[in-house]
C-alpha cells in the first residue's frame, strides 16, 4: 500500500469513531509486516476512562488476529493540528513496533511523518526486565 493509500485508510476510519463525549474523531491504519493493514477509531466510554484510542484499537485487532510486527501507523484527525499518539499508545506501539514509522494527517490532507523512537525516546520495554 502506498502511504497516499494508508493515510486515506486512516481518513476513512473518522466515520466509524465512537466519540460523543470528545466530539474528536480519530482513524488509524497499522500496516504489519505481512503488508495487510488493520483499522483502528476511538471508541469513548461514559465512564471515560474505559475510551480506546484508534491507535490501541488497530494494534489490538492486529494483535488478536496473530500479527505481532508492524512497520508504519497512519493516524488521521479532522483538526489542523496534526494529532499525535497519546503516551499510552506509545508505549504499546513500542511492545510490537520499536521501529515503527508514524505518518500523521491532518483535515488538509497534510502529513507529517515521525519514528516512534522521536515519540518516545528511552521507552521503556522488557530488555529492563531481565
Ligand atoms: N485519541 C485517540 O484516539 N488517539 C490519539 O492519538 C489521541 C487521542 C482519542 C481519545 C479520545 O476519544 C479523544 O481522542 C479525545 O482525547
Amino acid at each position: 500500500m502506498t502511504k497516499q493509500e494508508l493515510c486515506q485508510t486512516a481518513v476513512d476510519m473518522l466515520k466509524m469513531a465512537y466519540v460523543p463525549y470528545s466530539h474528536f474523531p480519530v482513524g488509524a491504519a497499522l500496516e504489519c509486516d505481512s503488508g495487510e493493514v488493520y483499522t483502528g477509531c476511538n471508541i469513548e466510554n461514559a465512564g471515560y476512562t474505559p475510551t480506546n484510542c484508534a491507535e490501541r484499537t488497530a494494534v489490538f485487532k492486529a494483535v488478536s488476529e496473530g500479527h505481532l510486527k508492524f512497520t508504519r501507523i497512519a493516524i488521521a484527525a479532522t483538526t489542523k493540528k496534526f494529532c499525535a499518539p497519546c503516551g499510552v499508545c506509545r508505549q504499546v506501539l513500542q511492545e510490537f513496533a520499536p521501529d515503527l514509522q508514524v505518518i500523521l494527517v491532518n483535515c488538509d490532507g497534510e502529513t507529517l511523518e515521525l519514528t516512534l523512537k522521536e515519540l518516545l525516546p528511552y521507552g521503556f520495554d522488557s530488555s529492563y526486565l531481565g
